[in-house]
């Protein structure tokens, strides 16, 4: 769909001159179960049925296999709609600037620092998440990874294949009665806590914000106090910029003697060079690494990483929310957030966009109008559409730091004038037109 070259129309079809799509964004949409002219494309092999569910939904669906660089995606970008990401590919602003069509992105993941949120925003593109989706599968892996490790089951596995028979129990311990030290309490570290504690373990966890602790699980005060008595630590923190290194040298010295370093999370937060020196020197016993400071881009690429080759040491490729129920659930939700916003305007769970969602009754016109989140705004448009006779059915506003976004659904045909005025507002950001 070439949104915004034509300009929006009036529901009698008339055209409006349309302003700059960089400064401000005044879009048509496609009718309500009418997306035949919308295109999306879907990078890095994202699950089946989030094709199955765009197309159900008559749009244009393109896939490619890989992450693209940023010239490769801003060439790809040309036309497109909406795009589908995991977390290979970088969404930068150069990219973005590139790509004028855009009207929303969807992470098939959980993190969204691959994406430049705030150019999205102030250009009106919509970022959707999937925060749940592969919860469970994270923490299923930590819990795996926290037993063989405490059993020592690499090493007795490759000894086993290697033709060695070691049937010593020296050094191999139940969880059931350890300490779990968990290092941020949200979606996966808390459910992390529940399913450890109904193993037996004992939890305490860190976080740096206000967070329930949930059954027995005990809140530290501080990183150091949780590292001192752990013999497990897990990393669940997320992916803001502050937390590049926050595992060094200096914490994984403060783990307690023989303990074992789990990280699911993100692959700067650690220093591998660091851990790889207290496995060799024997200070911690295991170690499980699912996420890496540099990670190759496309499947087979060659890997390299201080860790290689450590005894009790599990390296995964990045495979902790890979599960075929985990990526099933995740292409059905950020598939429906997409749809939902070409069809309604709706950004419940946006991760950069004001969060709205306002049924719209049947018969009536949807104004999408995202604006600068400004004193007067709200009566300024209200002004427009009383002044032109247009009668409001109803109407949401939400803000989110420096925007805002109104729908307001409206009983009668706006015409040309309305749009026109609408977008000319100094605060307008983008508006589209649902009808
Ligand atoms: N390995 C994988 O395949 C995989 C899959 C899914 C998610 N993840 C990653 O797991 C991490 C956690 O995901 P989530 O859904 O639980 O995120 P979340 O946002 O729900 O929770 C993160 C928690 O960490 C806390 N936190 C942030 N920085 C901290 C710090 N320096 N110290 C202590 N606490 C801190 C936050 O306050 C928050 O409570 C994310 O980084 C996510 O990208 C990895």
């Amino acid at each position: 769909m070439t949104l915004g070259s034509d300009g929006p129309r009036t529901a009698a079809g008339a055209a409006v001159e349309a302003a700059s799509p960089r400064s401000k964004r005044s879009l048509a949409m496609p009718k309500r179960g009418d997306q035949e002219a919308c295109t999306a494309l879907l990078l890095e092999n994202i699950h089946p049925v989030a094709v199955q569910q765009l197309e159900a939904a008559g749009i244009t669906v393109r896939t490619a296999p890989g992450a693209m660089d940023e010239d490769e995606l801003a060439a790809a970008l040309a036309d497109v709609d909406l795009l589908g990401i995991r977390s290979k590919t970088q969404v930068t602003d150069k990219v973005l600037e590139q790509a004028p069509h855009l009207l929303a992105i969807g992470a098939f993941c959980i993190g969204t620092n691959q994406i430049d949120l705030e150019a999205a925003a102030v250009r009106g593109i919509a970022v959707f998440n999937a925060p749940f989706s592969n919860t469970r599968s994270v923490v299923e892996l930590a819990i795996a990874e926290i037993i063989a490790l405490t059993r020592r089951l690499t090493q007795k596995d490759s000894a086993l294949h290697a033709g060695k028979w070691d049937k010593s129990a020296e050094g191999a311990h139940e969880v059931r009665g350890r300490r779990l030290g968990i290092v941020g309490y949200g979606n996966i570290g808390s459910q992390l806590s529940v399913i450890a504690e109904s193993l037996g373990m004992s939890v305490s966890f860190f976080d740096v914000a206000d967070k329930l602790a949930l059954g027995n699980a005990r809140r530290r005060g501080s990183l150091d106090d949780l590292l001192a008595d752990c013999d497990v630590v897990s990393l669940h923190v997320d992916g803001r910029p502050g937390n590049a290194g926050i595992f060094g040298e200096r914490e994984f010295a403060r783990m307690k003697p023989g303990a074992i370093f789990v990280n699911l999370s993100r692959g700067f937060v650690a220093d591998h060079e660091a851990l790889r020196e207290h496995i060799l020197s024997g200070h911690l016993s295991g170690a499980a690494v699912d996420v890496f400071p540099q990670e190759p881009k496309r499947q087979g690429d060659d890997f390299s990483s201080a860790l290689r080759g450590l005894p009790n040491v599990i390296l995964t490729p990045h495979i902790g929310g890979s599960t075929e129920e985990a990526q099933e659930d995740i292409g059905h939700f950020v598939a429906g957030k997409l749809q939902d916003f070409v069809a309604t305007g709706g950004t419940t769970l946006s991760v950069n966009l004001p969060s709205v969602g306002l049924e719209q009754a049947p018969g009536t016109h949807r104004l999408a109008h995202l604006h600068h989140n400004v004193p007067g705004v709200l009566a300024r448009v209200n002004a427009v559409l009383a002044d032109r006779g247009v009668n409001i059915e109803g109407q949401v506003l939400t803000t989110r730091g420096t925007l805002g976004y109104l729908l307001t659904d409206v009983g009668l045909d706006y015409t040309a004038e309305v749009i026109k005025e609408l977008t000319e507002l100094p605060e307008t950001v983008s508006l589209r037109i649902i009808d």
